[in-house]
């Protein structure tokens, strides 16, 4: 609930997906007076239930003080955003930095102030200590929207560049999915001797500890571009990748996950980085 010397505000939610219901609903809990506008109406229902207004247009919804912009694409987002021309627009709609960076100019010709951010959170986190969302913008608009962007997540703002949130979050959800891909291959390859995910995520996720321990040593690396080693040269983990690969081929089940490790690694070794730190791959990937 809105706590000693905050502010009720007037917030516009364009978009009542699985993401926008849930930004609505802890902007209602928070005590806020939210008004909202979605493609199919009906999706509102248990919004309006629990104290939300209904706008017929998005250009309704966007005489709020403050409006936050959660629809599917960007190209979904375009007629509404030009329909709806708030005050002060946060779109949180997932994106590429240049779509951000587009959006931003046409807020700036429009005389709207922007903010882009992006969601590091599902639905069911939005509200609590494990949600947060990364902006960039106006940091302006920003300060003065933070008490209710805080509603929804821990606020970070990373710059004035529109850009940089989707950059951010395309980079971190690249980590997640390469992780993910590297579990589900994992959980294939121990199942072919009938290992089982509960006995086997365990250890995944211990081993997933140590390996994120080796983060900031390879960042290092990476910024000082110096790539000695006396832990584990390329030469053998690529030689390891080919082990598992080979193995997975064996028990029958596909490469995919781990091939397109080993290419790139096998790239690095025949470059000259062999006997180099694993940071140096980042020569092929540049
Ligand atoms: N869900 C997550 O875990 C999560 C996490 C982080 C970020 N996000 C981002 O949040 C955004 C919304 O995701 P979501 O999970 O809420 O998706 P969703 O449940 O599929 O909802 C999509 C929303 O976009 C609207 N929409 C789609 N096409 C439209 C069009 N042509 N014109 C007008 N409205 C249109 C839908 O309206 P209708 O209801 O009328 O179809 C709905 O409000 C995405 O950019 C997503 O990447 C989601």
């Amino acid at each position: 609930m809105i706590g000693m010397g905050e502010s009720r505000k007037q917030v516009g939610v364009l978009g009542l997906g699985r993401m926008g219901a849930a930004l609505a609903g802890a902007l209602l809990e928070a005590g806020h007076d939210v008004v909202v506008w979605n493609r199919s109406p009906l999706k509102a229902g248990p919004l309006l239930d629990r104290g939300a207004r209904l706008a017929a247009t998005p250009e309704e919804a966007a005489s709020a003080e403050v409006v936050i912009s959660c629809l599917s694409t960007y190209d979904a987002q375009r007629p509404v955003l030009a329909a709806a021309s708030p005050k002060v627009l946060v779109n949180l709609t997932s994106g590429t930095p240049a779509q951000a960076r587009e959006v931003a100019s046409w807020a700036s010709a429009e005389g709207i102030e922007y903010v882009d951010g992006v969601i590091m959170a599902v639905p069911q986190g939005i509200g609590t200590p494990q949600s947060r969302i990364l902006y960039g913008g106006s940091r302006a608009a920003f300060d003065a929207q933070r008490e209710v962007l805080s509603v929804l997540g821990e606020p970070v703002f990373l710059g004035e560049d529109a850009g940089l949130p989707a950059l951010h979050d395309l980079a971190l959800l690249g980590i997640m999915w390469s992780t993910m891909a590297g579990y589900l291959h994992a959980l294939a390859l121990v199942g072919t001797e009938g290992v089982t995910p509960s006995t086997f995520t365990p250890m995944a996720l211990s081993w997933l500890s140590a390996v994120s321990g080796f983060l900031p040593g390879i960042g290092e690396q990476v910024a000082s571009g110096d790539y000695a080693t006396d832990v584990s040269a390329l030469d053998i983990n690529a030689a390891g990748l080919g082990l598992l690969v080979e193995t997975s081929r064996e028990r029958g089940i596909g490469t995919s996950v781990p091939s397109a490790v080993k290419e790139l690694f096998d790239r690095a070794v025949a470059a000259g980085h062999g006997s180099h730190a694993i940071a140096s791959v980042i020569e092929e990937i540049r």
